[in-house]
């Protein structure tokens, strides 16, 4: 184990033997830096309280780090509204701790993926507030979507847009003049026709990568070049165009000349630097950008819009293997993030995927919202072992798999969040309406016991409810039975079984169980049923959940060999 966790050594290794790139394959594990950890007692987590835990990533047996953003901001939309993207957030550190955590992960083998927000800024950045101060018709108001009103005195807005997250996507400033911001009021959307504002990226790509960066996630990364040509289109017109490559606002294809300059970027580098985009598109164009012209991988969100279901999930891993193939790139899998009810809680729900009334979990745009007091119907057993069960169905994929801080510890979505500490734009723009995404960043348990459950000394910023206390590391650390362990011991299993990018499927005989060969005999038998299926044949390796006999209970997935 030892070398083959060696960053430098595999990299060496990967150079003489031409072994396919780690990121082909590699687990990511997905760190929401202000909820992680909090090592100066501030109720923040921060950099120095994510190197604290670098012994605990290492013992996950991950490949990468992904962290959300840490950079300064004014937190308008949990960090995704930027105010400078070449710094660190003074409450979670400063670039010199940002380098210690690069070497601490890199020490231990572990890469380390930063998010990149291009479509939008914060309103604290410094060229917004310069736009602001320059008035109508300046060079720095280029950098934005700025329009003139309609209506008398120009009081209304330029078109009847809705952002992203509710209500208008304008906003007017006070020469009267409106802006454009697809998701909340404090983040613009910047204009990707200005040359400066495409330099400026590639100096920021350069600058972490010239930090020992070793990848990054592409913030919606579908949105970024717009044709706001005039007459701008209604509302319902920009949903009626087709969304072929010439959409005015989602999609384009000129969106990949931005990132052929980027490919150029990540390539003047030893190893090239990865990227992975978040791009909300149809199936058929996510190939344009896994290519490795474009950004070489992209999110696949359909397994965690799946329902705990034999057949949709045949279904998506089939559809993405294809596109996998199409593109040349590996596939990515996602079951839990930032943006969506933890898995867990979603496979608790009565009908799986669905709300305490039994309607589908309500979706926002392209986005995953929140449905708020799932709690009260919620069979928290239940959502756990289906959980349990569809990671392990996960991680025998060929491909990448994107974990979630927290889906290790089987950690459920908070619902009782009080409106008043409710952080996320969403809630807010919605009027209540959606429950927004707080109840999945709620800063991890560490211990069962303490204040914050181990988090840091100083409470936290959201709160978290006793029943974290069943979840937490020390609670689940060394227990066979728990869900920590699975992955552990899955991820470690893993490392076997990713030798190749193939899967076959069996026949399984039943609707409600699937069942893939790897390459070198493995099988994955998932059993999305209540009847037990009996398991004829090869040596249980890894279960989800305690087999019986030779038998499969249901909810659960084993490995065999
Ligand atoms: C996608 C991010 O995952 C989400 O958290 C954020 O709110 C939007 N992009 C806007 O940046």
């Amino acid at each position: 184990m030892a070398d083959t966790r060696d960053l430098d050594h595999a990299l060496d290794h990967d150079a003489d033997l031409e072994l396919p790139p780690w990121w082909r394959q590699g687990v990511v594990y997905q760190i929401y830096p202000r909820s992680f950890a909090d090592a100066n007692a501030d109720g923040l987590g921060d950099i120095a309280g994510i190197v604290a835990k670098a012994d605990y990533l290492e013992s996950l047996g991950i490949d990468a780090v992904w962290l959300s953003p840490f950079y300064p901001s004014a937190l308008a939309d949990g960090g995704y509204d930027v105010a400078d993207y070449r710094d660190v957030d003074p409450r979670l550190g400063t670039l010199a701790d940002f380098d210690d955590l690069v070497d601490a992960l890199h020490s231990r083998g572990i890469r380390v993926v930063v998010d990149i927000v291009p479509n939008h800024t914060s309103d604290q950045h410094a060229w917004f507030r310069e736009a602001l101060a320059a008035g109508r018709d300046s060079a720095a108001r280029e950098r934005y979507i700025f329009r003139e009103g309609t209506g008398p005195d120009g009081a209304l807005p330029p078109t009847d847009w809705v952002s992203m997250f509710g209500g208008s996507a304008w906003e007017r400033v006070d020469d009267g003049q409106w802006y454009l911001h697809n998701f909340a009021i404090e983040q613009p959307d910047l204009n990707w026709e200005y040359p400066e504002v495409r330099a400026d990226f590639v100096t920021t790509l350069r600058f972490w990568s010239d930090r020992g960066v070793d990848g990054f996630r592409i913030d919606v990364a579908h949105m970024l070049t717009k044709d706001l040509s005039e007459p701008l289109p209604s509302q319902a017109q920009l949903d009626a165009l087709p969304r072929d490559g010439m959409h005015p606002m989602v999609d384009r294809d000129d969106v990949h000349e931005v990132y052929a300059e980027w490919r150029r970027v990540f390539d003047s580098y030893d190893p090239p630097r990865t990227a992975v985009a978040e791009a909300w598109v149809d199936k058929a164009r996510v190939p344009l950008y896994a290519s490795r012209e474009s950004l070489g991988q992209a999110f696949n969100f359909d397994l965690l819009q799946a329902d705990f279901d034999a057949g949709q999930f045949r279904r998506v891993v089939q559809d993405n293997l294809e596109l996998a193939d199409a593109s040349g790139s590996s596939s990515t899998w996602v079951l839990s993030n930032h943006d969506v009810v933890r898995h867990a809680t979603r496979y608790g729900l009565p009908h799986p995927g669905r709300d305490e009334r039994g309607a589908p979990l309500r979706k926002h745009g392209t986005e995953w919202v929140r449905s708020g007091g799932v709690d009260p119907v919620l069979d928290r057993d239940a959502g756990g072992r289906r959980a349990r069960a569809a990671s392990l169905f996960m991680l025998a994929l060929p491909g990448s798999s994107y974990i979630y801080q927290g889906e290790e510890l089987g950690l459920h979505e908070v619902a009782e969040i009080p409106a008043s500490e409710r952080q996320d734009p969403t809630f807010f723009r919605s009027e209540g309406a959606d429950f927004g995404r707080d109840g999945c960043r709620v800063p991890l348990p560490w211990r069962s016991d303490g204040p914050s459950f181990g988090f840091g000394d100083d409470g936290s910023h959201l709160p978290q409810p006793e029943w974290f206390a069943d979840y937490a590391v020390s609670r689940e650390d060394g227990d066979p039975a728990s869900t920590l362990t699975l992955y552990r011991e899955a991820l470690r299993l893993r490392r076997s079984l990713q030798t190749s990018e193939r899967l076959e499927w069996i026949e399984s005989g039943r609707d409600d169980v699937l069942r893939f060969r790897r390459p070198n005999g493995w099988e994955a038998v998932t059993n999305f049923g209540a009847e037990p299926y009996p398991l004829d044949r090869g040596h249980p390796v890894i279960a989800s959940s305690p087999l019986d006999g030779g038998l499969l209970p249901g909810d659960t997935t084993v490995w065999l060999r």
